[in-house]
C-alpha cells in the first residue's frame, strides 16, 4: 500500500488495517482500481472486467460456466465499492470477475476511508449479500511461493 500511494499517488478508499486496502486514482473515478491483501506470498487473486449491467454479469458468468469453468463466487454485491460481482475460476485457480455499478469518488471529494472499525467493515468486506456464502477457498492464494 505504501508503494502505490507514495510512488504512484493512489489514494486509499477503504481498508482493514494489516489485511486489505482498496485504492483509487487521485484524479477521481472508480472506488478502487487496485486492491492489495496480506498473504503468505505474492500472487494474483483476481482481475476484473466491467460490464454494462447486471444481465451482462450473468450472461458472461453463465457462458463461462457452460464452457466448463469452475464457479468462484457470486452473484453478489460487494461492501467496498458496492459493485455487483460474479467470479469464475481461471485454469490456474485465479479468479476472473465481472462487475457493474461500482461507486465513483470524484476528484477532490471529501472521503474518509473506512477501516477505523475493522470488525464492522470486515463484516461486509466480502459481500453485502450474495447468492450463496463465499466459499472458504475464495481468499486462498493459489500462486506457488517464490
Ligand atoms: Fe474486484
Amino acid at each position: 500500500m505504501d508503494f502505490y500511494t507514495s510512488v504512484l499517488g493512489l489514494l486509499v478508499s477503504d481498508r482493514v488495517p494489516d489485511i486489505i486496502a482498496f485504492m483509487r486514482s487521485p484524479f477521481g473515478g472508480d472506488h478502487h482500481i487496485l486492491g492489495v491483501a496480506k498473504s503468505s506470498h505474492t500472487g494474483l487473486h483476481h482481475v476484473s472486467f466491467e460490464v454494462g449491467d447486471l444481465d451482462e454479469i450473468e450472461i458472461g458468468a453463465q457462458a463461462l460456466l457452460a464452457a466448463g469453468y469452475k464457479d468462484g463466487f457470486g452473484l453478489g454485491r460487494h461492501g467496498p465499492g458496492s459493485n455487483y460481482f460474479h467470479y469464475i475460476r481461471d485454469p490456474w485457480n485465479s479468479l476472473v470477475e465481472y462487475f457493474w455499478d461500482i461507486d465513483v469518488i470524484p476528484e477532490g471529494a471529501e472521503w474518509t476511508p473506512s477501516g477505523g472499525e475493522p470488525d464492522e467493515f470486515a463484516a461486509v468486506l466480502t459481500a453485502l449479500w450474495s447468492h450463496a456464502p463465499a466459499p472458504e477457498e475464495f481468499i486462498l492464494n493459489y500462486e506457488e511461493p517464490d
